[in-house]
């Protein structure tokens, strides 16, 4: 895929960010940006911190240093309320979907209207329909989230994800846990809401199927920074053992 958003702004730009737990320091000084339109995947192992620093776009977390600008502007020192704003121009889609057992599918998709102040009930059952139709949910908006398939609550956390028509959207691992079909499905509905909605995403993933399937680029983090950045095509023709183990899958914790 061609890379012509390049000359814009980034929409998404983090400058040296660390974070810590106690003593434990997770992010040892990140810098990436994300352009308008594209798709990165961040790849990188279990426990590297990438669910820690995808709660830094949307001001879950504050960095210990460094900066988190959204669309130039730097939310590190945002008020609850100002965040309100920049987290209706980001969705997120959880690991475990996060849905309200005790709300229908209609009733989770419509919930972010309704926290919004919206009212007009014909306005939100046009919308939820939409977002239903663009995950392919269309007819099932009755239904508990206790009788939904892992694709199926996925695609529900997807469509109230998208509902509020962010201009962004971050994944934490869309398809873990998942069938290699319904992960199939998941990564074509990344791909769809990014050429139907011109949505820019961040996927956070350990799944190379589903790297190769959505990345416009790639970032591999390693020990808490960016170890590699660049093109899918680049990520493949690289040798770099790292980039490899990855590629193939292997560990040389037990050799
Ligand atoms: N709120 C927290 N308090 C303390 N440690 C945390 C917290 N959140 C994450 N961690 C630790 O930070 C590290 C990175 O976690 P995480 O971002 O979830 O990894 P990944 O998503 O790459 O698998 C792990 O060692 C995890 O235990
Ligand atoms: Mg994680």
């Amino acid at each position: 895929m061609s890379l012509s958003f390049v000359s814009t702004s980034p929409i998404i730009e983090v400058q040296n960010l660390t974070q810590r737990f106690g003593t434990q320091e997770i992010l040892h000084g990140i810098s990436l940006s994300v352009q308008r339109g594209e798709t990165l995947v961040l790849l990188g192992r279990s426990g590297g911190g990438k669910s820690v620093f995808l709660r830094h776009l949307i001001g879950l977390m504050r960095p210990a240093s460094g900066k988190v600008l959204i669309d130039g502007q730097d939310i590190s020192s945002l008020t609850e309320r100002q965040l309100e704003h920049v987290r209706k121009k980001i969705g997120m889609l959880f690991q475990d979907g996060a849905l309200f057992d005790s709300m229908n599918v209609f009733e989770n998709v419509a919930f972010p209207l309704r926290e919004h102040g919206e009212r007009d009930e014909n306005r939100i059952q046009e919308k939820v329909a939409h977002a239903l139709q663009l995950v392919s949910l269309s007819g099932h908006d009755k239904k508990m989230p206790v009788n939904l398939s892992g694709g199926m609550r996925k695609r529900t956390a997807l469509a109230r994800a998208v509902i509020s028509q962010p201009a962004c959207i971050l994944y934490d691992e869309p398809t873990a846990g998942l069938d290699p079909i319904v992960s199939d499905t998941i990564n074509k509905l990344i791909r769809r809401l990014q050429k139907q909605l011109q949505v820019t995403s961040v996927v956070v993933t350990h799944d190379m199927t589903s790297a190769n399937h959505v990345a416009d680029r790639i970032a591999l983090m390693h020990e808490g920074r960016i170890h590699f950045f660049g093109t899918l095509e680049e990520f493949h023709a690289s040798r770099d053992p790292l980039l490899l183990d990855f590629l193939h899958g292997r560990s040389h914790e037990i050799d």
